[in-house]
């Protein structure tokens, strides 16, 4: 096992009707932006929740953080906190809108000209104050709730890059189980796929002496596996929605990559995709991550025969064929879930794309990603050639 160091310090508030309790977690006289997207909270109850929770303070709204969250609409409430004197922040939404506010968090106090460089020259780390802000979750899929990543794009130039550091994990996070009720099949299939991909990109890299970990990541992956079907059936099961926030947040909050290696190629291109032709973020990972473990397939058969044999009881067949059918039974997941794993599914303007993608990776230093920092561009482009 690698060394590491842990610590994470969200506080999570889990379970049906904890959003009345973030009034005991905001500082007495805060002022506050409450950010949100594009409306769902107000159909489904959890505007009107979270207002109720929050009626002893003076709050600003700030509606209409897209999916995908854009730097030029995260500027926008950038200003209103600057002008006037917000010094709290509430995320009600998915990853996007918490994304959005980790963004806002960081840039409202930065001194330098250009908050964009926040992400092009990855300051994250480095950042030396940030608004506090809480979340109040409404999709599981991305972990954002529990963890100090963000992703933002800028619509201008169509780039989509991540940030992160100590100072943007959530206060705290809430978790109601019960948001889960009014979401579209569209969005549980995308939870489901960008949770269980989380957990490939810290498992399915090289054996590295770490059973506990292997075993926290297989335990999500099987989970996932067994509740995906209930939820999508029926998202209104509240034990099959607990379950299933539970493995998402899980997935990425650190915990399981702490003394492992990590790959996070998969993302870094399927955010390509999403930033050049609007694919869902998860559909992108279902696209790329398959081919992907196709293509460096030496570097992972040994963790490919333990997940095919552990989470898919592949038991059958010489080491090539089972390492190969864990990832034919990957892709037939994804399929059971609705989600289609071609770009020529989505868009049929991709003639090209390997290029733009190489070169923009060139242009950025990205010579060598994944685990043993040798996804190169040459692969990169055979990846997503063969995910056309
Ligand atoms: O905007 P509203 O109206 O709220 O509708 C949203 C949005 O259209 C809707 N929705 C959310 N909760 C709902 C609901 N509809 C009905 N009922 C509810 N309870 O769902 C749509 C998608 O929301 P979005 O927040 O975009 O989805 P997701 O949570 O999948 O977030 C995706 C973003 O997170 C980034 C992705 O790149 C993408 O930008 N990621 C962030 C990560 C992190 N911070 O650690 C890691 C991930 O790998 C990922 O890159
Ligand atoms: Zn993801």
């Amino acid at each position: 096992m690698k060394n590491f160091e842990f610590r994470n310090p969200t506080k999570l508030l889990f379970g049906e009707g904890q959003i009345a309790n973030i009034k005991n977690e905001i500082p007495s006289g805060s002022k506050i932006l409450m950010a949100f997207g594009g409306g769902s909270i107000k159909k489904n109850g959890i505007y009107q929740q979270v207002m109720d929770a929050l009626s002893d303070y003076e709050v600003i709204e700030f509606g209409g953080i897209e999916p995908n969250p854009h730097y030029e609409t995260l500027m926008k409430a950038v200003e209103i906190i600057r002008e006037k004197g917000v010094n709290f922040i509430m995320a009600v939404g998915g990853g996007s809108v918490i994304d959005g506010v980790k963004f806002i968090s960081a840039a409202a106090p930065f001194t330098q000209d250009d908050p964009w460089k926040i992400l092009t020259d990855r300051l994250g780390k480095e950042l030396k104050e940030a608004i506090p802000f809480g979340t109040v979750l409404t999709l599981p899929a991305t972990g954002s709730e529990m963890n100090s990543g963000a992703v933002v794009t800028k619509a201008a130039t169509q780039e989509k890059l991540s940030f992160g550091g100590p100072l943007v994990f959530p206060k705290f996070s809430v978790l109601d189980p019960n948001v889960v009720a009014s979401l579209p099949e569209r969005q549980i299939a995308n939870g489901v796929t960008d949770a269980f991909t989380h957990v490939l990109e810290q498992y399915l890299t090289y054996p590295a002496d770490a059973p506990l970990q292997d075993r926290f990541a297989e335990g999500i992956l099987q989970t996932l596996i067994e509740i995906g079907p209930d939820i999508i059936k029926d998202p209104s099961n509240y034990q099959a929605a607990a379950n299933f926030m539970w493995c998402c947040t899980m997935a990425l909050n650190g915990l399981i990559q702490q003394g492992v290696p990590t790959d996070w190629a998969t993302h870094m291109i399927g955010h390509e995709l999403t930033a050049l032709y609007n694919i869902d973020h998860a559909r992108t990972l279902a696209i790329i991550g398959p081919n992907l473990y196709r293509v460096m397939f030496e570097n992972k058969k040994d963790k490919l025969l333990q997940y095919g044999q552990r989470v898919w009881g592949i038991k059958e067949g010489s080491e090539e064929d089972r390492a190969q059918e864990a990832i034919n039974k990957t892709v037939e997941f994804f399929h059971s879930l609705g989600i289609q794993t071609k770009v020529s599914d989505y868009t049929e303007d991709y003639q090209g794309t390997s290029d733009i993608i190489v070169k923009r990776f060139e242009e950025r230093g990205w010579k060598g990603l994944g685990e043993r920092a040798d996804v190169t561009l040459d692969k990169v482009k055979e990846i997503v050639e063969m995910s056309y």
